[in-house]
């Protein structure tokens, strides 16, 4: 069994490629979230910049901080915006968020922020409550913390493939579930959250919370950059799971024909492979 800790630094083309197939998302979420006369706006964690570019499309003035604590990520984040859409009001920091630090992170961030915005980071906290408070003092009053966690997981076959037994991809929800407990268990200063995320805001004394999930749906057959961005998808998934004893030998057999171009079986190669997926995206007000 390995340990459930994440290397970051080997996750950089990862994030950049999740950035990038989920520009229409951003955009969409984006459009949502910033309010006019928006002038700060940060994205915490911010993995391939794919909410940094959204905000800064659709912010009229204003600036937009971006950080993450991976240097490897800042580096691709900034080759990103450079090359998509170089907007001289966006900054990429290196910037770690250390709940026993709050000074640290707003010196960083410089000002109180009208929108803040961490993606798939504060999970990684191992005090998540903490970590919402600390985000939750860069707002400026008025300001919005916004927090996508949660929703659905992403389906993308059939039921039955044919090959290996049916259910394959539930089971592989339930062993990312199964490490997901461990890449908790594995944090330091870990602490129960037992309540949802709404209400982790509001006790971080952001009032109204709400919740908002939107559906992203792809029907089969995928465009082929669709399909092997699924492909992709699911090999990552797969090889971050290889070792750690959570799924079975079949069923990892079962995946190796499944991602294996030169195998009859592989995913590539079907035409009933989509996309279905919910998010939720959590926003708290600051009174
Ligand atoms: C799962 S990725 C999410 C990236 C991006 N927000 C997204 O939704 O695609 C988590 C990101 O948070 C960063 N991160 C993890 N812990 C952090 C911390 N304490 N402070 C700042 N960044 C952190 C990682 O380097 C990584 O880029």
């Amino acid at each position: 069994m390995t340990e459930a800790r994440i290397d970051w630094a080997a996750d950089t083309s990862r994030l950049v490629d999740a950035a990038t197939a989920d520009r229409a998302w951003y955009r969409t979420v984006a459009r949502e979230l910033v309010a006019p006369g928006d002038r700060l706006a940060v994205d915490v964690g911010c993995g391939g910049a794919g909410m940094t570019l959204a905000l800064a499309r659709h912010m009229t003035c204003g600036r937009i901080v971006a950080i993450d604590a991976e240097p490897a990520i800042v580096e691709a984040a900034r080759a990103r915006v450079h090359t998509e859409w170089a907007d001289p009001r966006i900054r990429i920091d290196v910037a770690l968020v250390d709940i026993d630090d709050v000074d640290r992170i707003q010196e960083t961030v410089g000002g109180h922020a009208d929108l803040v915005w961490a993606s798939a980071v504060v999970h990684h906290l191992g005090d998540q409550q903490r970590g919402i408070d600390t985000l939750a003092a860069l707002l400026a009053r008025d300001g919005r913390l916004a927090l996508a966690e949660g929703g659905l997981p992403a389906r993308h076959l059939p039921w039955d493939l044919g090959v290996g037994d049916p259910g394959l991809e539930l089971r592989l929800h339930t062993a990312e579930d199964r490490w997901f407990v461990r890449m908790r268990a594995a944090l330091p200063g870990g602490r129960p959250m037992p309540y949802g995320w709404d209400e982790a805001l509001r006790r971080a004394g952001l009032d109204p919370a709400t919740t908002v999930t939107t559906l992203s749906e792809l029907p089969s057959p995928l465009a082929p950059p669709a399909r092997r961005a699924v492909v992709n998808r699911l090999a990552n998934r797969i090889s971050r799971l290889r070792h750690t004893g959570l799924l079975t030998a079949a069923d990892l057999q079962t995946w190796d024909r499944l991602l294996d171009p030169a195998d009859p079986a592989w995913l590539g190669d079907r035409r009933d492979v989509f996309l279905l997926e919910a998010r939720s995206v959590h926003v708290g007000r600051r009174g």
